[in-house]
């Protein structure tokens, strides 16, 4: 899955997911062009339907008019989970003792997560084929076909729905917010797709992908920024020495992505949108420290869904902003946590249809 040779063979399902989303949008708008309020949920459901046409190789229909009434009840438990778990987790444990009602909607959640999702998986594992041939089988089928195991082939599309909804549609929210607020650097985007893109229903293909430095470099300036998952943590398994402390086996370490990636020290005008930091040929480029803005994490235990959530956003951006020019008219939002690093408050962006 780290392989992006592997991610790239799924460009037409990703594609096909934005494309639902870019049509969708003609029905959210209200008379003014306008998002409403549950915005992020649209953008949920987009992330849902990618990743089940990557992991089991559906289609959920999350975007129709008349959507399975088990794609929001899978949204809505997905949520409950990330929102449960760091109170669970960092909170007095009294869940430990007695069924408090945090842990109680929790454990149903995750109940309602296994319960749908397994319903899917086992139609998909019935109908797994044969041979990999055909570059588009899914995850689920590829890991059986080398592993010959159903039980980790499930445990890992769990994962998958598990964690590559929430992660992937909030960055989709952050980023387009971002360009919605800086729109002499979306214009510069929109010259980009109009190049590589000539028609706006050009096909979005792994070549004209490799070509949007300025799209990547929008989605990596976004991260720095504002990453969706604001660290990670490790446990020591040895004694060890971090940058001159001596650090005991056992103790919990969070590397925070958010703190380090804002720091001038790493990214001089850290607090600017720049995206063209990120672009060799540009003056405002610099190699910043490789470990400066880690937004996927880092080593053995790093995002596993990070090529699949790159090409998402990628092409989800470039359909978008190919189609559409973005706008918003509102007090600026800030950012909270929840438990996504995210903007607090409706996305009310304005979607304007783009002539040619
Ligand atoms: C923009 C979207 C995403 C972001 C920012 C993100 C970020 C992260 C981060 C920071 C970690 C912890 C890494 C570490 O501890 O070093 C992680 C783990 C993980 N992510 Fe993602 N993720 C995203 C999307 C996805 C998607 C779409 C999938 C599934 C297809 C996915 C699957 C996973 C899995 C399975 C792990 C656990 C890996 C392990 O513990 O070995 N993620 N992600």
């Amino acid at each position: 899955m780290m392989q992006p040779r592997i991610a790239k063979m799924y460009v037409n399902a990703i594609a096909a997911s934005a494309q639902e989303f870019v049509d969708r949008i003609k029905v959210l708008q209200d008379r003014k062009g306008e998002m409403p309020e549950d915005f992020l949920n649209e953008l949920h459901k987009w992330s849902l339907e990618s990743i089940a046409k990557v992991a089991l190789d559906v289609r959920l229909g999350c975007l129709d008019e008349n959507s399975h009434p088990d794609t929001q009840r899978l949204i809505d438990a997905v949520n409950t989970f990330f929102i449960k778990v760091p109170v669970l987790e960092l909170k007095i444990p009294f869940w430990k003792i007695l069924n408090t009602p945090t842990f109680t909607k929790y454990i149903n959640a995750l109940e309602t997560i296994r319960e749908i999702c397994t319903k899917y998986i086992q139609k998909s594992l019935n109908s797994a084929p044969k041979s990999n041939k055909d570059d588009e089988i899914s995850i689920l089928q590829r890991l059986l076909l080398l592993e010959n195991d159903p039980k980790i082939a499930t445990i890992l599309a769990l994962d998958m729905f598990l964690v590559g909804i929430d992660t992937t549609s909030n960055a989709a929210a952050s980023i387009l917010y971002q360009l919605a607020i800086h729109p002499e650097k979306q214009q510069i985007l929109k010259d980009e797709l109009k190049i590589i893109l000539p028609e706006k229903s050009t096909p979005i293909t792994r070549e004209n992908l490799e070509r949007m430095t300025y799209l990547k470099a929008c989605i990596k300036e976004t991260m720095r920024m504002y990453p969706v998952v604001i660290g990670n943590g490790r446990q020591t398994t040895n004694d060890c020495i971090i940058g001159g402390y001596h650090i005991p086996k056992g103790v919990q370490v969070i590397f925070q992505h958010y703190v380090i990636s804002n720091q001038e020290e790493y990214f001089p005008k850290s607090k600017e949108f720049l995206p063209e930091r990120w672009i060799k040929s540009s003056p405002c480029f610099k190699e910043h420290h490789p470990f400066a803005s880690l937004p996927f994490g880092f080593g053995k235990r790093m995002c596993l869904g990070r090529r699949f959530a790159d090409l998402e956003l990628q092409t989800l951006l470039a359909k978008v902003i190919r189609n559409y020019t973005l706008e918003y008219h509102y007090q600026k939002l800030d950012y909270f946590i929840h438990p996504m690093y995210t903007p607090n408050g409706p996305l009310r962006i304005r979607f304007i249809e783009q002539d040619l």
